[in-house]
């Protein structure tokens, strides 16, 4: 990665978190303020924010006129990660304990109401087709949800094809990616192929954010990743790793799932699963299905000039090659 956009990274990164303290300005009561401070205050990476406002500066809209719609998208996607930690029963966030640990369940609910309510509030101080803004914010929100609905729907079912993997993480994490990239867009005044070409990278870019996501979920570790893993396999959640394994090798992956009961998670649940999925090829099918939708999502942008989209292009690079 260049030291240009690293540095830019690193500029962004200071005035969201900023910013984002900033919003919460109640206390009391303490019951509601302390959770949602406590939320902003987390480690997140801001990736949404930034990438809404590469996409904006693409169309020279400046850091200040895009931070409102910056700001609302990582204040929903906060929101979201509120609700899904009760949903997926984690414990860790940020590199912190989930605010329903750290509280409760009660607690963790209203705080994500309010959160959500803030991202709203926050995007009412848009300049730029504010309207337009909104509809495509909770147009977003509805589409999150239903991703959620089928994430939840497919843990009790025993076999999800990848097509069907590939929607339900489309619209729960390529949903958010889409509307950072189309609000910039809008920001920018683009004309409708261009935001069409923009939201269509944002999903095939969060398709492979979260094939990567469900790589780090069994091949990274906790520490380094901030949040807990392996819930995705102890509540049976569908990933493009086990979705594969069903499609490839469903005798031994039926095998490998009816021995996984009352095994210790990380000295040896952890490491057979790695060690099955590498062997049978699964993790590299993986790897390649990144490498797939990412240079899909890079022919998205071929109608712009090619010096338009050096930070765009850098943004993507980064978050397939991430580690955390
Ligand atoms: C986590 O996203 C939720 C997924 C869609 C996998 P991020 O990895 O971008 O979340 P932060 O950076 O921890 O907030
Ligand atoms: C989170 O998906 C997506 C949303 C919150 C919409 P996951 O449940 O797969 O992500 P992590 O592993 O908790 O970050
Ligand atoms: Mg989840
Ligand atoms: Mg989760």
């Amino acid at each position: 990665m260049s030291d240009s956009f690293q540095d830019l990274l690193t500029i962004y990164r200071k005035r969201i978190d900023s910013e984002l303290l900033a919003i919460v300005n109640s206390h009391e009561p303490a019951y509601l303020y302390e959770p949602v401070r406590y939320v902003f205050e987390g480690r997140g990476k801001r990736l949404r924010p930034i990438l809404l406002l590469t996409v904006a500066d693409m169309f020279d809209v400046s850091v200040d006129d895009a931070m409102p719609a910056a700001l609302a998208v990582e204040i929903l996607h906060s929101f979201s990660l509120v609700h899904d930690d009760i949903m997926d029963q984690d414990e860790l966030r940020h590199g912190q304990k989930t605010v329903h640990r750290k509280w409760d369940d009660s607690t963790a609910i209203l705080a994500g109401d309010a959160i959500f309510a803030l991202a709203f509030a926050v995007l009412s101080r848009i300049k730029i087709n504010p309207l337009r803004c909104v509809q495509a914010l909770s147009d977003a929100t509805l589409r999150l949800c239903e991703g959620q609905a089928l994430d939840k729907t497919f843990e009790s079912r025993d076999s999800v094809s990848l097509d069907e993997y590939l929607n339900m993480v489309q619209l729960k994490t390529g949903t958010l990616l889409s509307l950072c990239c189309r609000m910039g867009a809008i920001l920018g005044g683009a004309d409708e192929q261009s935001e069409g070409n923009l939201a269509e990278f944002g999903i095939l870019l969060g398709q492979a954010f979260q094939i990567q996501d469900d790589v780090l979920e069994i091949y990274s570790n906790s520490q380094s990743m901030g949040k807990s893993l392996g819930s995705d396999v102890t509540t049976m959640k569908k990933t493009y790793l086990t979705c594969r394994a069903m499609e490839t090798d469903s005798e031994g992956w039926r095998e490998m799932h009816s021995s996984m009961g009352g095994r210790d998670l990380e000295s040896d649940l952890l490491p057979a699963l790695r060690n099955y999925f590498e062997k049978k090829g699964v993790r590299s099918a993986a790897v390649e299905e990144v490498v797939r939708l990412s240079a899909l999502s890079g022919r998205k942008l071929e109608a712009f000039s090619e010096e338009r989209c050096v930070s765009l292009s850098k943004f993507a690079d980064m978050v397939i090659t991430r580690k955390r």
